[in-house]
């Protein structure tokens, strides 16, 4: 039994980190900053906040999915932003103690033991991999929207999953492709091409090795901030006072369960951890990177969901392309050609970051003995995970071919939401255990601060349809019969015990 929570002592955690050695120190905070803003601004922010400000009907018409914030979304993004700041101090605490590229896969290794570091690297994939999934058929989306206004359409047909259009509500525009789609043996053919093949592509730049190089993410970050901008200055001279009364339609459950779904669009500051071995003095600039550019991020969305919610009635909001098609709504056609460019630039670096993640955390914990060993295979020539990668990305470009966007949104919030909360108790339990060990940063009045950040992250797990809590339920159970019949044998950890 005690076995199953053997840690992996810190101290053999700190050399597997320096395995790249050669990996300069370059990185200061404002890169942080750049890096992060890099991997979180995308889909939650371009997508999502339309079904978050308009809530979501079943497929059956008459049963609410989720409430809809409305123009309260602005309440529900300051509400992300303290939860997601608790969590960013308890990241900041692990980061600085086990500056490695691990996330949080390795930091629980080292304080909550084996079974719970298997659990959230396995929950990890949710917030990696199924993330992704949301974020293509966003760029989807967007990418589309970009098409039309150039005067290139495609069979709708050929731009919607299967699940989207199965679970969309009776009065949606999409459902009549039920009956009209072309049909193989009686069942409608509906696939989302666009985010397959995007997807399919960021695969293969991975597999030849191409890394979002520090000056290209800050080309791309220096896009997307161009992009909200123009959107926020021009969309605020386009308000109507009007659109925000009712401000909060559904109350604070709407606020709570607007904030469940728009959670997606913080996701991401947590992974510039990775960049530990890379950062100059990661003790001191870690956390302050990790905070700044949280903060950054969360002025940023309340201004565009409090432009959004003004421009149009909240309702409106509930397209593939919300941003989009609020400035179209509120006739600024002509700028909204250049949102979506902004959207496909957004969301394609977030494919890139996440993607890339992925295939490094199976990496490790296929080093680990928890998977395959075919898992960390190295390609001789381009020096990357490719079986993984590969592996991952017809995983991910499957699932986006035929799958809908919320459902992928709600299942990737509530493993997030799961892993933070596990390190917030890891911070607690490594005080306690090692007391002694020097952390360079400390968070001050660690207990209130964990228990909150914990505490809070449930409280928004709350905010999510029942559907998330089941899948969620048999994806934990899946992992852990992979464990109890795989890892549990092979643990590399256990075998030099
Ligand atoms: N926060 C990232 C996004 O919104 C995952 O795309």
């Amino acid at each position: 039994m005690s076995s199953l929570f053997a840690r992996k002592p810190i101290a053999d955690l700190v050399p597997e980190g320096q395995e790249g050695t050669g990996l300069r120190r370059t990185l200061g905070t404002l890169d942080l900053v750049a890096l992060s803003i890099g991997a979180v601004i995308g889909a939650g922010i371009f997508s999502s906040i339309g079904t978050s400000a308009a809530g979501q009907m079943a497929a059956d018409g008459v049963t609410v999915v989720r409430y809809g914030a409305g123009p309260a979304l602005v309440i529900s993004f300051l509400l992300l932003g303290g939860v997601c700041a608790l969590a960013a101090l308890c990241y900041a605490e692990l980061t600085s103690m086990i500056p490695q590229a691990g996330s949080a896969y390795a930091y629980s290794y080292a304080t909550l033991g084996e079974l719970v570091a298997w659990i959230i690297g396995w929950d990890l994939i949710l917030e990696y991999a199924v993330g992704n999934v949301a974020v293509a058929i966003s760029w989807s989306g967007y990418f589309v929207s970009l098409m039309s206004g150039f005067g290139i359409t495609m069979p709708d047909w050929l731009i919607h999953g299967y699940r989207e259009v199965l679970l969309a509500a009776p009065d949606s525009p999409l459902k009549h492709l039920m009956a009209d789609a072309p049909h193989i043996g009686g069942i409608p053919v509906l696939l989302n091409v666009p985010a397959f093949l995007i997807v399919a592509a960021i695969t293969g730049l991975l597999v030849i090795g191409v890394k979002e190089s520090n000056q290209v993410n800050k080309v791309m970050v220096a896009i997307k901030l161009v992009v909200l901008a123009v959107f926020i200055v021009v969309g605020a001279q386009h308000i109507d006072m009007a659109n925000y009364t009712p401000y909060a339609p559904n109350g604070f459950r709407g606020i709570h369960q607007g904030a469940a779904i728009v959670f997606f669009a913080y996701i991401g500051f947590d992974a510039i951890s990775t960049a530990a071995e890379e950062t100059k003095d990661p003790q001191r600039t870690m956390p302050r990177g990790i905070l700044l550019g949280l903060l950054v991020c969360t002025i940023i969305y309340v201004a565009v969901g409090a432009v959004a919610t003004g421009l149009v009635p909240y309702k409106q909001l509930l397209a593939n392309d919300p941003l989009a098609a609020a400035f179209n709504q509120a006739g600024l056609q002509r700028f909204s050609w250049f949102i979506s460019l902004g959207a496909v630039v957004a969301t394609s670096a977030v494919l890139l970051v996440f993607q890339y993640g992925q295939a490094r955390i199976l990496m490790a914990m296929s080093r680990d003995g928890f998977l395959p060993k075919w898992a960390a295979k190295i390609h001789p020539k381009f020096r990357t995970p490719h079986i993984t990668t590969v592996v991952i990305g017809a995983f991910v470009a499957t699932w986006s071919l035929l799958g809908d966007a919320s459902e992928t949104y709600d299942l990737t919030n509530i493993g997030t939401l799961f892993a933070f909360m596990l390190v917030a108790i890891g911070v607690l339990v490594l005080r306690k255990i090692e007391p002694d060990r020097p952390r360079p940063f400390r968070i001050k009045f660690v207990w209130p601060v964990a228990i909150l950040s914990a505490a809070a992250c449930v409280f928004v797990m709350f905010g999510l349809p029942i559907e998330a809590w089941q899948r969620f339920g048999v994806w934990l159970v899946v992992g852990l019969v992979i464990y109890f019949a795989y890892g549990y044998k092979r643990s590399v950890l256990r075998a030099k015990s």
